[in-house]
This record gives structure tokens, C-alpha cells and sequence, in this order.
């Protein structure tokens, strides 16, 4: 451990924070007794609080973004030159970095083609929504509308990306939705819902195509999908499931966007999680990781198929994609995006994360045959997930103040930040979510999980 960061006085900062900022997802009473942390600083894997304790980031920025890690000058550098040179232009015109990027992008995703850039996962996912939308009125009288997503997946926070979440919790309240949002089921094979479990990944994507036949398959225009679903558990596929999911999607004419705005660039140890199963997706989204946080981007991939059914008719006014993003057109976010690139590919990150992502598991293995309450282990490259359960027969999950209480004791003890599914389902925030920076190392990994050996103990000794 490094001696504490900075022994700056950060009182005023703390009462401006306490009087004046709204926290995501944060209940703020408690702010009147105790006070909000605030992250001074960050270098590698590690940042520091307005008290110079130093942490140990088990979750890349609390939402799995940082992925090349914290204080990396050369994407300062890139980002500061750019700005300088050229901050800003509206989307409908080209900027440098804006097309390096795109060029260097489609390089690593064969099969796709084109880049629409926007600034957030949701925003990415509204765009996909928009051109389905519009391929539906172009192609099928505005028909084929409708956008089938999946039970525990997570598309972002905006209403529309909201009405497309499998996150019953977190959509409380926030109702009506606009129309044609249809769920369908999840693939949690430990949780599975059928009495016959044999081919459960053939199963659950059948499940898919009951929906489609139910609400008539000249009505469906996409289906939108997590490659390994995050928030909602780190749900890793089941043998078979892609295969099917895709047959289904050829057979009845619908468009698979694959949302890559957690998967993206390195997590799972290939660049896309879709890589790792053969995946032939018409549109991809992502962001958290595609600049690691150093700006905010995302971007809506596209097929060459896709992207012509919008200039297929110059002569119809209404015929090419009419959406704009005004922060599309910063160039901060293709610039810092470049640098992102190159920094996985000149330290070989995405090989670290195969390496350091099954000594990760292996290790959550050995946690689960030390503590019963551990139900399951899931994971991909530097991304993982442990449920817990009360009882490892019936299955039946913890509650959530024992998830967090969890959470707490290693950030409490060890001063170690690591994640859980949150608010997200009734009865089920019930998973600790692993997503360090993919620059860990073996060392690192053996103080996360030492954090949480000590803090299962605890929490279940009660
Ligand atoms: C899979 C997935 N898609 C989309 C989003 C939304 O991204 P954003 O918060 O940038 O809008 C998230 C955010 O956590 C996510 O996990």
C-alpha cells in the first residue's frame, strides 16, 4: 500500500458536495450524519478519498468503464492536443479523430461497417430503436415495430432504454412507458424456469420465439440482447443459446443488436463479448469502455446492410436517419477512444484479461467451496459474478441488506470497492459483481478476493 495520497483539507469540497450535488442511485438522507466519499484521485487500479485512504477499485469506476485504469497521461495528452486543434463540430460534418476511430473500430469487428457516435449506453440504445423503428415504416408500413428484450438485461436509464430493461425494480415508478417494448425470458440456467432443464440454452431461446409467435413475427423488428448480461447478475450464456437465438432471428426476419456498453472493448477478454460465440449481430452498442471514462462517447455500429437501407432513396425526404447528437460531435471522445485502443493493444490487455480472468474465477471457485452461502460463480475474462444464497438446496437468495452488508465490510475493512446487483429485482439483488481494470494483476486479484474471503465470514457469522 501506498502511504496516503493527499493530505489536502477537502472540507469545503465535502460541504459543497453535501449542499449541492444529487447522487446516482443514492438515497440521501443519510448524508445528513455521514458524509458523501468523494475520489480525489486515481492511478492504476487504485483511487483516493478526500481522507487520502487509498482503494482498491474492483469495479473500474463503480460501473466497469475504467477499463485501461486510472492517471493515464497519453490519453490526457491525445485528448488535450485534439481540443486544441479542433473541439467540436456537429455530427453531420467529419472530425479527425472521428474517423480514425471508426476506420480502427470496424477493423476489429468484421461483418460490421458503419459508426454513429453519440454519449451514453442509453443514448446508443435509442439510436438502435430509431433505425429499427424506421426500417419498420420504410420497409414493412410501420408493422414491424416492436423490440423484444430480455428479462434481467439492462439497456440504460433513459424512458425508452428503461422501457426496454428487464430491471422490474428499477423501472418502478417511472411509468407509462411509450409502446412496443415486449420482455422476453432470461437464460439464467441457475435459475432456470422450466421443469426440463436438458438443452436449457436451446430452451430459453425457444422461449424467444413463443413470444414472436405470440405477438405475430410481422409485428417484431429487432431484439435487443446483452452478450453476458451485467447488472442483472453477470449471466454468462448457456450452451447452444446464441446458435438458436440467431436461427429464430433469421427465420423471422428480425434485426439483433447485441448491447456491448459493459462487454465492449476487452472485458470478457476479446474485443466484443459477441466474439466469443460466433455471433453475427446487424447492430452493435457501446460505451463505458471505448474510452475508459476519459471522455464520454458511444457509439451505434451498424452493418453495410443496415446503414443502406438509409440511402437506398435520395429522392424521399424522409428517407435517410434524421437523429443528431450534439455531444456526437465532440472530438474528446473518438481522441481519448484511439489512445484506449492502443493502449490494450500495445500492452496486450485483452491477453491479460483471459489470463487474469480465469485466475479470477478459479479463485471465486476456491471462495465457494470454503462459504456455503456462495450459490454460484459466474463469469468471462474480467467480469464476475458470485450469488448468494441462504440455502444452497432451495436456492432461495439472500436479502439485499446481506448483499450489501457484504459490500460494505470490504469497503469498511480493507477499504476494497467492489459492486452487486442493485435495486434491480425484488428478492433478487443477491449478486457481487467483479469487473476490475483489465491491467490487474495476480496480486490485486489476491487482495479482492482476500477482501471478500473475510467479509463472507463475517457477514454470514452474522
Ligand atoms: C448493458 C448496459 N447497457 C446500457 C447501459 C446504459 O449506459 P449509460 O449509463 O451510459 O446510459 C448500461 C449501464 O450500466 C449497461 O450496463
Amino acid at each position: 500500500m501506498n502511504a496516503p495520497h493527499n493530505p489536502n483539507d477537502y472540507t469545503a469540497v465535502v460541504e459543497a458536495d453535501r449542499a449541492n450535488v444529487w447522487h446516482h442511485l443514492s438515497q440521501h438522507k443519510k448524508y445528513e450524519t455521514v458524509d458523501p466519499l468523494i475520489i480525489i484521485e486515481g492511478k492504476g487500479m487504485r483511487v483516493w478519498n478526500q481522507a487520502g485512504r487509498e482503494h482498491l477499485d474492483a469495479v473500474s469506476g463503480g460501473v466497469w468503464t475504467v477499463n485501461v485504469g486510472y492517471g493515464r497521461e497519453s490519453i490526457a495528452n491525445a485528448v488535450r492536443d485534439q481540443l486544441i486543434k479542433l473541439n467540436y463540430f456537429a455530427g453531420s460534418m467529419g472530425t479527425i479523430p472521428g474517423a480514425l476511430f471508426a476506420e480502427r473500430l470496424i477493423e476489429k469487428m468484421p461483418g460490421m461497417s458503419r459508426v454513429y457516435y453519440s454519449n451514453s449506453g442509453s443514448e446508443a440504445n435509442e439510436k438502435a430503436y430509431k433505425i429499427v423503428r424506421q426500417i419498420a415504416h420504410n420497409k414493412y408500413g410501420g408493422k414491424k415495430h416492436k423490440i423484444l428484450f430480455r428479462d434481467r438485461d439492462y439497456h440504460g436509464t433513459t424512458i425508452a432504454a428503461l422501457a426496454s430493461g428487464g430491471h422490474t425494480q428499477r423501472k418502478e415508478q417511472y411509468g407509462p412507458f411509450p409502446e412496443g417494448f415486449v420482455e422476453v425470458p432470461h437464460c439464467l440456467e441457475y435459475r432456470a424456469q422450466f421443469e426440463n432443464t436438458e438443452d436449457y440454452g436451446i430452451r430459453a431461446a425457444n422461449a424467444i420465439e413463443d413470444v414472436i409467435l405470440r405477438e405475430g413475427a410481422d409485428t417484431v423488428g429487432g431484439i435487443i440482447l446483452e452478450p453476458i448480461t451485467a447488472g442483472g447478475g453477470v449471466i454468462t450464456p448457456p450452451k447452444g443459446y446464441w446458435d438458436r437465438v440467431q436461427e429464430i432471428c433469421k427465420k423471422y426476419d428480425i434485426l439483433l443488436i447485441i448491447d456491448e456498453v459493459v462487454c465492449g472493448m476487452g472485458r470478457t477478454g476479446t474485443w466484443f463479448g459477441y466474439q466469443h460465440y460466433g455471433i453475427k449481430p446487424d447492430m452493435v452498442t457501446m460505451a463505458k469502455g471505448v474510452a475508459s471514462g476519459y471522455a464520454a462517447i458511444s457509439c451505434t455500429v451498424t452493418t453495410e446492410e443496415v446503414f443502406n437501407m438509409f440511402k437506398a432513396d435520395p429522392t424521399d425526404p424522409l428517407s435517410y436517419f434524421r437523429d443528431i447528437s450534439t455531444f456526437g460531435g465532440c472530438t474528446a471522445g473518438p481522441a481519448a477512444a484511439l489512445e484506449n485502443m492502443n493502449i490494450l493493444e500495445n500492452e496486450d490487455l485483452l491477453g491479460n484479461t483471459v489470463k487474469m480472468g480465469e485466475y479470477f474465477l478459479e479463485k471465486l471457485d476456491g471462495l465457494k467451496s470454503k462459504h456455503t452461502i456462495i450459490g454460484d460463480v459466474r463469469g468471462k475474462g474480467l467480469f464476475c459474478g458470485l450469488e448468494l444464497v441462504k440455502d444452497r438446496d432451495t436456492k432461495e437468495p439472500v436479502e439485499e441488506a446481506m448483499t450489501q452488508a457484504v459490500v460494505g465490510t470490504c469497503m469498511a475493512n480493507d477499504a476494497v470497492i467492489i459492486g452487486a446487483t442493485n435495486r434491480s429485482f425484488h428478492g433478487f439483488n443477491n449478486t457481487l459483481t467483479f469487473s476490475p481494470a483489465l491491467i490487474a494483476k495476480k496480486d490485486d486479484i489476491d487482495e479482492i478476493i482476500a477482501s471478500v474471503d473475510a467479509a463472507l465470514t463475517k457477514v454470514a457469522a452474522g
